[in-house]
């Protein structure tokens, strides 16, 4: 395998209250599916280079998208948990919520219009150009993804996140249990990078 090949990362997340361990380690399965595939992607990029038929290239260009932010959105979302829950500590992040959202409760109560419907990713992202963060919705793993823009946050809301503890029709409790998991230090560290950089 390439030096530049990707490794799936080893997350050590507490028991969490709403999500079991049976449903995080299926998660996580899936996780590592991810990883394989975007390495698996460049290895039939390098096979198939000077291939004079560019169709196979071409179409397993446009999977890229699909596979590489599968692999790198479920790094947001169970790195977000090491550590157990935390509070949002004083900083730029906390001031930029108290701003557009209130506080965390409020952003809360934002996300959770977002996430009430569909499968897909309720993505919290950041703008340096006019500080501003917006709430985003990405379907599948790629298709909405607001370019350029970091990520603060990212919430899973595929059926393949829950289902193993709810049903669609209480998927707003697995979203309750996540966002009450969640270690906002974690997030508050990766906002003033991304505000830093
Ligand atoms: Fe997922």
């Amino acid at each position: 395998m390439p030096a530049n090949s990707y490794q799936p990362r080893v997350f050590t997340l507490p028991a969490i209250p709403g999500i079991s361990s049976k449903q995080i380690a299926e998660h996580l399965k899936l996780y590592e599916g991810y990883v394989k595939r975007t390495n698996a992607l460049y290895e039939a990029f390098e096979r198939l280079s000077g291939d004079p038929d560019p169709v196979v290239v071409q179409d397993l260009r446009r999977r890229l998208g699909f596979e590489f932010n599968g692999m790198r959105l479920h790094e947001f979302y169970f790195g977000d948990l090491e550590g157990g829950p935390q509070p949002l500590p004083e900083g730029w992040l906390k001031e930029s919520l108290a701003r557009e959202f209130g506080d965390t409760q409020g952003l809360r109560d934002a996300l959770k219009v977002v996430v009430a419907r569909g499968s897909g990713w309720a993505i919290a992202n950041y703008d340096p150009l006019v500080h501003r963060i917006h709430l985003n919705w990405v379907d599948e793993h790629h298709i909405g993804q607001l370019a350029t823009l970091p990520i603060i946050a990212a919430v899973d809301m595929w059926e393949h996140a829950y289902m193993v503890d709810y049903t669609p029709g209480e998927k707003m409790r697995y979203f309750d249990a996540y966002w009450a998991a969640l270690n906002w230090e974690t997030i508050a560290r990766r906002a003033e990078s991304w505000r830093k950089a």
